[in-house]
């Protein structure tokens, strides 16, 4: 008998994902199958969540908080975040000023239906996060890409955003994330100034997108962690700015969901009423251990952080050894991101194929798993990005792994002739 389905919208049949979690799954194949692979793929934590997040979750469940709540968040943790913002990055929030939500990435959603129309356009900086482009898709508004370049640290590029503004007619978002995935470029204090001055009193909208804000690095010392700027700590921008942030890396709660914006009152009202029809609300148990993370882990999430610090320079330090390798050292993020175009067009490779040739082909017994840089859009072309969380050792195998494996042309031809979506045109 003849079937018939509905006919999906064509935002469902071109919705594009983020990468990392495609590679996930091959990779976790792979192992399950007996491989050894050393996970450089995605952008999480090996660390424990830290402790007081922990306990405060247990409690939560001990005192029965397994019902709804408002669609914003617990009045006490929302005051809590506002305090947070405030000492930490001179935010001026309130309570009024922030939503809870499950993570970071959903306030993406949330900004570009509170703000975007069809046919509008949104300055992205690319290499981009994947997600972003999706996100304005679904709104019929249209991404304007402007390259981040490793010869500008990958930082951002201030004439362009000012002819964005000045000349593009339907301007009316920009989407910043410093420190930046997958670079690990930061923009500095003074670039969050010149950006505000070129937005502020015009119909732009910012999403500053933070999940790295506890990741900056200060090579200059004593302390390794450097301070982060948030442009809504510059003046007007608290109204003109959603920052998005979240429990996931600083706290290591990737698997918790727990995130939050801080914004205009007004637009946080609006969210709210997003969340109310999407989600209804996190949980509060979450929400309670988010508390106490911000309360009491500050300690605990820096040590963590100075950690992550060291996996970065030694992992730039051992790509450093590699010819055919320019590698910046990262100013935040636990993510490397070396230029390898040479390889690349030595082998015939494109560098995502040249990530999966480092998972799949190059060796039966063992893998790499990466990212290519076009993951994160054209501009990535001829990148790798690595994160840094296996122990040091792994870090060390694995970039000893690719020096070997580039160096086993038989194989890369093998393995291109397997997946001639992998040749470079
Ligand atoms: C730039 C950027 N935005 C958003 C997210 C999503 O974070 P969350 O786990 O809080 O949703 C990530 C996570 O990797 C990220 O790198």
């Amino acid at each position: 008998m003849d079937r018939t389905v509905p006919s999906l919208s064509s935002f469902a049949r071109g919705l594009t994902t983020e990468t990392a979690f495609d590679v996930l799954a091959v990779a976790r194949k792979l192992m399950t199958s007996g491989k050894d692979v050393i996970a450089l793929q995605i952008g999480d934590s090996p660390f424990p969540t830290t402790a007081s997040a922990l306990k405060a979750a247990h409690a939560a469940i001990d005192a029965g908080l397994t019902r709804y709540c408002p669609s914003a968040g617990l009045p006490e943790f929302r005051e809590t975040i506002a305090a947070t913002v405030k000492k930490e990055f001179g935010v001026p929030a309130t309570a009024d000023n922030v939503v809870v939500g499950p993570g970071a990435k959903v306030f993406e959603t949330y900004f570009c239906e509170a703000f975007l129309e069809p046919g509008d356009a949104v300055l992205v900086f690319q290499p981009a996060f994947p997600t972003f482009e999706p996100n304005i898709i679904r709104r019929g508004a249209k991404p304007v890409y402007v390259p981040l370049k490793q010869e500008n640290q990958f930082r951002p590029d201030l004439g362009a955003i000012e002819k964005f503004v000045k000349s593009e007619p339907r301007a009316r978002a920009l989407f910043l994330n410093f420190p930046h995935n997958p670079t690990g470029g930061v923009a500095t204090a003074d670039d969050l100034k010149a950006i505000a001055n070129i937005v502020r009193g015009t119909n732009i909208a910012v999403f500053s997108d933070e999940p790295y804000c506890h990741m900056v690095w200060n090579a200059a010392g004593p302390s390794v962690l450097g301070k982060h700027h948030s442009i809504l700590a510059e003046p007007g921008m608290l109204e003109q700015c959603v920052g998005a942030y979240t429990f996931s890396k600083s706290y290591s709660m990737s698997g918790w969901r727990c995130g939050y914006m801080v914004t205009s009152a007004a637009t946080a009202q609006v969210v709210s009423k997003m969340i109310n029809t999407s989600l209804s609300c996190v949980p509060p148990i979450v929400q309670m251990a988010g508390k106490a993370a911000l309360e009491h882990d500050a300690a605990e999430r820096d040590d963590v952080m100075v950690k992550f610090h060291a996996k970065v320079v030694l992992l730039v330090n051992e790509l450093r050894k590699l010819p055919d390798v320019t590698v910046l050292m990262p100013e935040g993020t636990f993510y490397v991101f070396p230029n390898v175009k040479p390889i690349c067009d030595r082998l015939g490779i494109t560098s995502h194929g040249l990530a999966m040739y480092l998972l799949e082909g190059a060796d039966d017994k063992r893998g790499v798993a990466c990212l290519g840089g076009e993951c994160f859009g054209a501009a990535g072309q001829g990148f790798l990005r690595f994160s840094c969380a296996e122990p040091d050792e792994r870090l060390v195998q694995a970039v000893q792994f690719f020096a070997d494996a580039i160096t086993r042309t038989e194989r890369v031809k093998a393995y291109l002739e397997a997946n001639p979506k992998y040749r470079a045109r």
